[in-house]
């Protein structure tokens, strides 16, 4: 679908335009879904022609106003499922890990939140019929703790491929594109350029389905230090983050973020972690799940906050080929 050009909305020049691409506003969509806030920031331009920008977008991209209850459904209809690898975990997740969704690991080092990462960048490969989403996948690694080698020893893990295909790892590792990122601001920027390559893919046969972040908050808790510092911080963090359910609805993509966890000191009872992020994560991860170590290869994953699943945990495990029951 040949969409029009930024020039073509009302209110904005070639001059504006330049401004909006640079800030990571590349499509009528993404400014469609923007704030006038943001707008102003991005193109200096005030806020009563942000307004108009966004309108003419809204028009333009058909996005935005209020839906009736059965356009939200039809919209649902187009949520796609992606497996784990794990029936258990697919059946705690409602069949599968849901698109137009952020979906926040949380959990202590060790626990699998990355090992989750991996195998969601194959599965996402896989055919529809297999629970893949015949897409491909972006991510963008804080941690350097992307590793080629371990796609290719999971591989080994998959279903036989159907009649007449093969599974080559050089295949899935093409269809993976993976930027390192270095602090935070960074880190905001590579989710801009993410909405890029997304956008050129887009009408082809692999669209970008899925956009993890591994790890979301671990910049921000590195270089925002002290009370002083942490208004800053959750404005930040919530640009960002908005910035990634933008690249799901747009995309129809699963965003995948994980998270660490620290102690909590007024806890004497249960479990005395919870996750880094405050309440800013907390309320725009769509799912929440909680992964814990268990014995050996044994993980635990605990749904908890979902808008439409009941809270319950599943075991699964994280072995050499991948994660299994
Ligand atoms: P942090 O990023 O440090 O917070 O931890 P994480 O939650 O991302 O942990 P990660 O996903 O990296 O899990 C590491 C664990 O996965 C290891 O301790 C192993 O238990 C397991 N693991 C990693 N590679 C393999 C493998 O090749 N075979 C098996 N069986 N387990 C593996
Ligand atoms: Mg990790």
């Amino acid at each position: 679908m040949p969409s029009k050009l930024l020039e073509d909305l009302p209110g904005v020049g070639p001059a504006t335009a330049e401004k909006l691409k640079a800030a990571g506003f590349n499509s009528i969509e993404a400014i469609a879904v923007a704030s006038p806030g943001e707008l102003v920031a991005a193109a200096e331009v005030g806020e009563a022609t942000a307004a108009k920008i966004i309108a003419g977008a809204r028009e333009a991209a058909d996005i935005g106003g209020f839906e009736t209850g059965d356009q939200i459904l039809e919209r649902r209809k187009l949520v796609g499922k992606l497996t784990t690898g794990s029936k258990g975990f697919n059946e705690l997740m409602g069949g599968g890990l849901e698109t137009q969704s952020i979906v926040e690991l949380y959990g202590e080092f060790g626990s699998g939140k990355t090992q989750v990462a991996h195998q969601l960048a194959i599965n996402v490969q896989l055919p529809r019929e297999m629970g893949g989403l015949d897409g491909s996948a972006i991510i963008i690694d804080t941690e350097n703790t992307f590793r080629p080698e371990r796609i290719a020893q999971m591989i080994k893990g998959l279903p036989l491929a159907p009649e007449g295909r093969t599974w080559d790892p050089d295949e899935f590792l093409k269809n993976i594109s993976v930027a390192r990122a270095y602090n935070s601001n960074h880190q905001i920027l590579l989710a801009e350029s993410a909405i890029d390559l997304a956008e050129k893919a887009r009408g082809s046969e692999r669209p970008v389905k899925l956009l993890i972040v591994d790890s979301v908050t671990a910049h921000f808790r590195a270089e925002y230090v002290g009370r002083g510092t942490l208004a800053d911080r959750q404005q930040k963090l919530n640009k960002h983050l908005h910035d990634l359910m933008r690249f799901a609805d747009i995309n129809n993509a699963l965003i995948l973020v994980t998270n660490q966890v620290m102690a909590k000191p007024d806890t004497f009872f249960g479990d005395p972690t919870k996750p880094v992020g405050g309440h800013v994560l907390g309320h725009t991860a769509t799912f929440r799940l909680y992964l814990r170590k268990s014995k050996g290869e044994k993980r635990i994953a605990r749904l908890v906050d979902s808008p439409n699943l009941p809270d319950g945990e599943t075991v699964f495990s994280v072995t050499t080929e991948g994660l299994k029951d």
